[in-house]
């Protein structure tokens, strides 16, 4: 009797059209969220230097942009915006005359069947660059408990609530809060509700990890910190449970959509999330993500489709429904 073997997984490989039949993970346009950053101003189109392929765009090339995005089939766009001013609690966030609420105003006529999806923190609109009100200029009371520059939850809450209403109500389908403030979906879906926006979506970063891959977004955004990091208020890369916890919280809270950030050093996080939780689960293929295979791709180290690619299937394979990602444009352009 031969000794060779009589089970042959690679039968199934022999052929494109065979390895299409047996493929178990699908990934279209219909999984594709792509970010945009929006500034002030007309026909405004401001490279990323740290993103290549990617440009701040005025509301008119937002809007250009998005309606290329549609034809494509890509169904839904994550704005953020580069204010005119920034102040101590990030007014221009809740200005119906502020950057986003304009791009949202400008998109929707453009191509209303798009999804306009708002990010809403409060980073990019602080003079400080942290998510929301600081102890030190609003709540001295705060200060010797706390220690300076401690982000304050509930007096941020009371902003975010305003902000969302302002952006639903310009026009946003889909309200997607991203500090990581204890009690922000609750607070969001009252005020929406309250507003009568009960239509209008809420999709949690709910577990968003304080991560290094975020340091090209803010060079994109224009919001590095001014001190300090993230980690008071984004969670520790180290933990497992906590995440759970957080995102059972926003479940709880009455979150629509749920998300895991970053994708890639989290897939184990993304599979767990949605083994234990039936919300639809997107997952933040953010910008280091992208810029570190745009970098190697660039120095001939990396076949730049091929990885994204893969690293898009993996997302998928480890369970999320959407993915928010800067090769969105390109991902389908390739699998055509
Ligand atoms: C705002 C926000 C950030 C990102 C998305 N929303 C920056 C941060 O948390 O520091 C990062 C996205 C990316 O890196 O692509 N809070």
């Amino acid at each position: 009797m031969s000794s060779y073997p009589t089970a042959r997984p690679r039968r199934l490989r022999r052929l494109p059209a065979l390895r299409r039949m047996v493929r178990e993970t699908t990934l279209s346009a219909d999984n594709l969220i792509a970010p945009l950053f929006i500034r002030h101003g007309r026909e405004v189109v401001r490279p990323i230097g740290s993103m290549p392929g990617h440009s701040q765009l005025s509301p008119d090339m937002a809007a250009r942009e998005a309606e290329q995005l549609a034809e494509l089939g890509i169904p839904a766009v994550l704005l953020f915006g580069i204010p005119a001013h920034k102040d101590a609690i990030g007014s221009e966030n809740f200005d119906p005359q502020g950057i986003v609420p304009l791009a949202i105003q400008a998109i929707k006529r453009a191509v209303p069947e798009l999804v306009v999806i708002s990010d809403m923190c409060f980073c990019e609109y602080t003079d400080h660059g942290h998510c929301g009100v600081l102890n030190s200029r609003h709540a001295d009371n705060y200060v010797e408990q706390l220690g300076e520059g401690y982000l304050l939850n509930d007096e941020t809450l009371d902003l975010l609530a305003k902000a969302s209403v302002v952006h639903a109500q310009a026009g946003a389908d889909i309200i997607a809060p991203s500090g990581m403030i204890d009690g922000m979906i609750a607070t969001i879906r009252h005020a929406l509700d309250d507003a009568g926006q009960q239509h209008t979506v809420v999709m949690s970063y709910a577990a968003k990890y304080s991560s290094g891959f975020y340091g090209p977004f803010r060079d994109a955004a224009e919001s590095p910190p001014s001190f300090g990091d993230r980690s008071q208020y984004q969670m520790d890369p180290a933990n497992t449970r906590e995440a759970l916890k957080e995102v059972a919280l926003d479940v709880d809270e009455g979150a629509d959509m749920l998300m895991v950030k970053p994708a890639l050093a989290y897939l184990d996080i993304i599979q767990q999330v949605k083994a234990r939780f039936d919300l639809p689960l997107a997952a933040y293929q953010v910008s280091g993500e992208y810029s570190m295979v745009k970098a190697a791709a660039a120095n001939g180290w990396l076949d730049e489709r091929r990885v994204a690619l893969e690293t898009l299937y993996s997302i998928r394979r480890a369970g999320a429904d959407m993915i928010i990602s800067y090769w969105a444009k390109d991902a389908v352009k390739w699998l055509k």
